[in-house]
């Protein structure tokens, strides 16, 4: 089969069409011959030798598919070949064909293309498991969500809207924030000329975001946890500005606040199941309602995914970005 494999780590040009082995469903695995994958920030930083694969796992990118069934593996129930799926990867997902645990696959949602189901796996499962599951994000909460307009963003917007909590989001553009607030997002920060700790406080009278869901990592952390409310919850999903910065634990403490930091793709293939079971459960009826929509910005054949990379890395998408193979 065809596969993106990455030649060497480095720019986009490391990417590689190339011809590789199928792989094989072990028991308890399906095979999906892949309609679309997802492109996520985490495959650059394994494409730059940042992030590399757990072990065992497939060494080609790919976080997330939509594709067709294709075979089974042993004792797999629930499941037949000629389902239209999509499923939440542990790597591999930039091919024509991939293997994953059944547990880690949800049926293409009523009234979603096969295509834009690619756009869902990954990030509803990182959004349901970390503002709900985690954060415990409750109606009438506010929640502050950094890059409103990524793959990330723009479900989190959705989702929280449609709990009923209070949305803020910070983005790099007018024409981002537009889309955010067409999203759902109330509050809009534009984090290159505004403080979105002033702006928060502000529209808060002073009480902060109950919740932050933070790409930024240290660059953000003095701020993130200067704008939680009493009792806040700020989840670091991202490192886009750096690992190590100082933290006040005096602030944390005379707010009795959280700062909570995960990573989906470690996670024991339970743990997955566990949350893969719960977004069936809570926002698939909202996806199927047509409430919450997958956000597909552009599809790019598989052979130009490094084009797709340099898309993603020149940041001018809203939403998710799509390889067809
Ligand atoms: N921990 C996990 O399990 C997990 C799972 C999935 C994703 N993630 C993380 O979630 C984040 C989003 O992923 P994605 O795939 O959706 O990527 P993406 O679409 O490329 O989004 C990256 C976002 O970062 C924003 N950004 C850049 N500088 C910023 C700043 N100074 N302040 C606020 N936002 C800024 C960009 O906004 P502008 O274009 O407006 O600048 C863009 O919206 C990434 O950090 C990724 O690693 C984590």
């Amino acid at each position: 089969m065809k596969a993106i494999t990455i030649r060497e780590p480095g720019d986009a040009d490391a990417l590689t069409l190339a011809d590789v082995d199928e792989p094989q469903p072990a028991p308890g695995e399906v095979r999906i011959k892949v309609a679309a994958a997802g492109v996520n920030r985490a495959d650059i930083m394994q494409r730059k030798g940042f992030y590399d694969p757990p072990p065992g796992s497939s060494p080609y990118p790919g976080l997330e598919v939509s594709g067709t069934i294709d075979a089974l593996g042993a004792g797999v129930e629930g499941w037949s070949v000629g389902d239209e799926v999509c499923a939440l990867l542990v790597g591999g997902g930039y091919a024509e064909y991939v293997t994953v645990p059944a547990g880690q696959v949800l049926p293409v949602p009523a009234g979603v293309s096969l295509v834009e189901a690619a756009a869902l796996p990954e990030v509803v499962s990182t959004v349901w498991s970390n503002v709900f599951m985690t954060a415990n994000l409750l109606p009438g909460q506010t929640i502050l969500i950094h890059g409103g307009s990524s793959g990330i963003g723009t479900m989190a917007i959705q989702l929280a809207r449609e709990v009923g909590a209070r949305v803020a989001v910070t983005a790099g553009s007018a024409e981002k924030l537009e889309r955010c607030r067409e999203l759902g997002a109330e509050i809009l920060i534009n984090y290159k000329e505004q403080d979105f700790v002033e702006v928060m406080k502000e529209a808060t009278d002073g009480a902060g975001a109950d919740v932050v869901l933070d790409n930024m990592g240290a660059k953000y952390l003095a701020r993130n946890v200067d704008v939680l409310a009493t009792s806040g919850r700020l989840v670091v999903i991202g490192l886009q500005g750096g690992t190590k910065a100082e933290l006040d634990l005096g602030i944390l403490l005379r707010k009795r606040a959280a700062v909570i930091a995960t990573s989906l793709r470690a996670r024991p293939k339970a743990e997955k199941a566990t949350i893969v079971t719960a977004v069936r459960e809570h926002v698939w009826p909202l996806v199927e309602s047509g409430r919450v929509k997958p956000v597909v910005d552009r599809t790019f054949p598989l052979v130009d995914a490094a084009d797709a990379h340099r898309a993603m890395e020149a940041s001018g998408h809203v939403g998710k970005l799509l390889l067809l193979p």
